[in-house]
């Protein structure tokens, strides 16, 4: 089975700063992925890769069996075309901390945006799948909102649904519920957990450590730009085996 994402020995530098320093790993599809670590250790430099927001120095890293940003002929690679590397970005949904709606849009609006301008769609065939997607992140009701005039967990599903109106192979979540106050955070992680049982494949950086347990499927503990440790969620979370993630959990747990 070609896996969903795979990164062999990734590296990203920023400047001197070298961030990412050899990152392997393999995420199946249909898997909850959960990717921990400490702050600075690389975790949104790593999702922005996978979407070829930054552009990795050296190794290999595909989505869904494609190179992300090349193509290969022989055993030389291919820069692609911007409107190729748009193509690839379309398939990959992202979610951020900080929910950035469109704020002279409504909850609705929003969502119906991109399919439109993207895929061409018509607006009817878009406010249709607009609308279901309201419904299943429990806001048909707030359709007519505009950002401002909902909760910060509120504009987070709308978010994720903005982001499912592309139908994407792969989401990313980069901590979508550390902005919030913890009372909105289980509504988030609920549309997450449906998410996860309606089997779409997902990153998800967070230290919510109880939703990596319960939901996830791996693991990993990423420190200075590694993978220090990866497992199933429980494995590593009860017994954990380094050091560094000892530390790191007993912080967060
Ligand atoms: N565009 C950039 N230019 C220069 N340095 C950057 C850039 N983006 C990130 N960095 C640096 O890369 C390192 C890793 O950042 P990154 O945002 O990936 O960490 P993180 O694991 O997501 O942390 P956090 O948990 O705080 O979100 C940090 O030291 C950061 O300062
Ligand atoms: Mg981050």
């Amino acid at each position: 089975m070609t896996p969903m994402v795979k990164a062999e020995g990734v590296h990203k530098s920023y400047g001197s700063a070298h961030i990412l320093r050899g990152i392997d790993l393999e995420v199946a599809p249909r898997e909850v992925f959960c990717l921990v670590g400490p702050s600075g250790s690389g975790k949104s430099t790593f999702l922005r890769c996978i979407n070829h927001l930054e552009k990795i120095n050296a190794g290999r890293l595909s989505v869904d069996g494609h190179l992300v940003g090349y193509r290969q002929k022989g055993d030389k690679l291919y820069e692609l075309k911007d409107s190729e590397v748009a193509a690839q970005r379309r398939d990959i949904g992202m979610v951020f901390q900080r929910f950035n709606l469109f704020p002279h849009m409504t909850a609705l609006a929003n969502v119906m945006e991109a399919p439109i301008q993207v895929k061409g769609e018509t607006k009817a065939v878009a406010r249709e799948r607009a609308e279901r997607l309201l419904d299943r992140v429990g806001l048909a009701d707030k359709a007519g909102n505009y950002p401002s005039q909902l909760s910060g967990g509120q504009q987070q599903r709308v978010a994720i649904a903005r982001a499912l109106a592309m139908e994407p192979k792969l989401m990313l979540f980069d901590e979508p519920t550390s902005a919030l106050d913890p009372e909105l955070v289980g509504d988030v992680l609920d549309v997450m957990r449906g998410l996860a049982e309606d089997g779409m494949t997902m990153i998800v950086v967070t230290h919510e450590m109880g939703f990596a347990r319960e939901v996830g499927d791996s693991l990993v503990f990423m420190d200075g730009g590694v993978v220090v440790e990866s497992g199933h969620p429980r494995d590593v979370l009860t017994n954990p085996q380094h050091d560094r993630t000892k530390s790191f959990l007993s912080k967060v747990l």
